[in-house]
C-alpha cells in the first residue's frame, strides 16, 4: 500500500509505480505479484495542486481517497491518522510505502507502527510487536535528508518518519550519513537515489511538446536569431510559511524580485497559501495579473476526485486575456499552479529559478538551470556540492546580488 498526499508526493511515486507494473509484468506466476493498493490523504485537492499531476504522469486513480482537505498541522495529521487506521485495518497490506517529508507521511507511518493485525493474521513477512500482535512493514522513500533546522514542519515529519521505518530508501549520500549518526541500523538503509528524478528523466521529452511558452507569450516570433526565438525568463514558486506568512520576511522577498524583474520576466506559479497571503497583505500591486487566474475559494472542500469527469488538458490554467498575446515583458507575471508537464517545460528552458521549493532544488540540477532557493538551509545539499543551487536566504540585496550574477552568467558547467 502506498500514501500520497500532497503535490511533490506524487512525481516520487510515479517512477515507483511504474517499477511495481514492470515487475509484475515480468512476474508469470499471479502468486508472486505485487497486490498493490494507491491511497490518497487528500492533503492537498485542488485540480491544479493534484488530479493535474495525475493525469500528466499516467498515475492510477486512488484505490481509497480519506479526504482530509486543509487544517492545522494538529487536526490535519490527526485527520489523516483516524481516516488511515481503518483503512490499514481493513486491507491488512504487507508493506506500506511513504514518501518525502509532508503531515500525510509521517501521519501514515505513525499509524502503520502501530497497527496491531490481530493473532488470526498468519503472514510471516509482517513485523512482530513484542506482544505477539502483527503489523505491516514501513517503507520511507527519500529517507535520511536533514535541514537542522528544527521550526521546520518538513523537519519534523522526517526525523519523526525515519526513527519509526523498518525500510530507509536514500537518494543522497548526506542521507545515510544522517541516519546512521541518528543510531539507525545500517541494515535498514538502502542508497537507491532519486525517484523524482526518475520521473523528470521520463517525462522530459513529453514535456518538449507542452504549449505552455507560446501561451505564456515566451516565444517572440519576431525575434529570429540564430539558436531560438525564445525571450529570456525566470521561474519563481514560493510557498513556505516562514517566508509568505511574515510579512516582513515577504516584503523583502518581493522586492528583491521587483529589482530582478527589471532584467527579466518572472513567472510566478502561486500557490494557494501564498495567494491567500498576497491578498491578506494586500500586496497585489507587486504582481501583474495578465494571464486569468483563478483564485482558489476560501471555502474549498476536499472532493473526492470524480473518475468520470472530463480530463483537461494540460495548461488549461493558464489561459492568456489577450487574444493576439504579445511578447512578454520584464514584471512578476502571475500564473496558478501548473500541471506536470507544462512546469517541466517551462523550468527546462528558464535562465533562472528562484524558490523555496525542496524538490525544484534537485530538478534545477539535473536541468543544470541555476536555482536561487529563499531559505537559510537545504535538506539537499548535493544541490549545492554538485548542483545548480545556491542558499541566498531572504535578505533583499543578496537575493538581487545572486540572481543577477546568475542571469549574467551564461552557462551553467
Ligand atoms: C505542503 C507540505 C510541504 C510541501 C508543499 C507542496 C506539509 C507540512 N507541508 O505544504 O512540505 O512543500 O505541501 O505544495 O505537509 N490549499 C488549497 N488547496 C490545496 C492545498 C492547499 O487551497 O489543494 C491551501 C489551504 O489554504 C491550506 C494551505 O494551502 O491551508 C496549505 O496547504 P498544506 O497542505 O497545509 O501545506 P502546504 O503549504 O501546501
Amino acid at each position: 500500500m502506498s500514501v500520497v498526499g500532497a503535490r511533490p508526493n506524487f512525481m516520487k511515486f510515479a517512477s515507483i509505480i511504474d517499477a511495481i507494473n514492470r515487475y509484475n509484468n515480468s512476474v508469470h506466476n499471479s502468486k508472486f505479484r505485487i497486490q498493490h493498493l494507491l491511497v490518497h490523504s487528500g492533503q492537498h485537492y485542488d485540480d491544479s495542486m493534484s488530479e493535474a499531476f495525475f493525469r500528466d504522469l499516467g498515475l492510477p486513480r486512488p484505490d481509497i481517497y480519506l479526504g482530509v482537505g486543509s487544517g492545522t498541522h494538529a487536526a490535519q495529521t490527526a485527520d489523516i491518522m483516524k481516516r488511515f487506521e481503518p483503512v490499514l485495518l481493513e486491507h491488512q497490506p504487507d508493506v506500506i510505502i511513504v514518501v518525502g517529508d509532508v503531515n500525510s507521511t509521517a501521519a501514515c507511518a505513525l499509524v502503520a507502527s502501530k497497527i496491531q493485525h490481530g493473532d488470526s493474521i498468519q503472514n510471516s513477512k509482517l513485523i512482530t510487536h513484542n506482544s505477539g500482535v502483527k503489523r505491516p512493514l514501513v517503507a520511507h522513500v527519500e529517507a535520511g535528508l536533514r535541514s537542522f533546522d528544527r521550526t521546520m514542519p518538513e523537519e519534523i515529519n522526517r526525523i519523526l518518519t525515519d526513527a519509526i521505518s523498518d525500510y530507509l530508501f536514500t537518494s543522497e549520500e548526506s542521507g545515510n550519513q544522517n541516519l546512521l549518526c541518528e543510531g539507525i541500523s545500517r541494515k535498514k538503509i538502502f542508497f537507491v537515489g532519486n525517484t523524482m528524478i526518475d520521473t523528470l528523466l521520463k517525462h522530459r521529452e513529453k514535456a518538449q511538446q507542452s504549449k505552455i511558452l507560446e501561451k505564456l507569450g515566451l516565444i517572440n516570433l519576431e525575434l529570429k536569431t540564430e539558436n531560438s526565438n525564445l525571450i529570456p525568463y525566470g521561474v519563481l514558486t514560493l510557498h513556505r510559511p516562514s517566508n509568505v506568512d511574515n510579512k516582513e520576511t515577504f516584503t523583502n522577498i518581493l522586492e528583491a524580485i521587483k529589482e530582478v524583474t527589471k532584467h527579466l520576466p518572472i513567472i510566478f506559479l502561486a500557490h494557494p497559501r501564498t495567494v491567500n497571503r498576497i491578498k491578506e497583505f494586500g500586496f497585489e500591486n507587486y504582481f501583474d495579473f495578465r494571464f486569468q487566474f483563478l483564485t482558489p475559494s476560501p471555502q474549498s472542500k476536499a472532493v473526492r476526485p470524480n473518475p468520470s469527469s472530463p480530463q483537461p488538458q494540460s495548461s488549461k490554467g493558464v489561459k492568456s486575456l489577450a487574444s493576439n498575446l504579445q511578447p512578454l515583458a520584464c514584471g512578476l507575471h502571475c500564473v496558478e499552479p501548473l500541471g506536470y508537464l507544462d512546469f517541466l517545460c517551462l523550468m527546462s528552458s528558464a535562465k533562472l529559478a528562484i524558490t523555496d521549493s525542496g524538490g525544484i532544488q534537485e530538478e534545477t540540477t539535473i536541468l543544470r538551470i541555476p536555482c536561487m532557493t529563499l531559505r537559510e538551509n537545504t535538506e539537499r545539499p548535493i544541490t549545492t556540492t554538485q548542483g545548480t543551487n545556491v542558499i541566498v536566504g531572504t535578505n533583499t540585496r543578496k537575493i538581487v546580488e545572486e540572481c543577477l550574477s546568475a542571469f549574467h552568467t551564461k552557462k551553467v558547467s
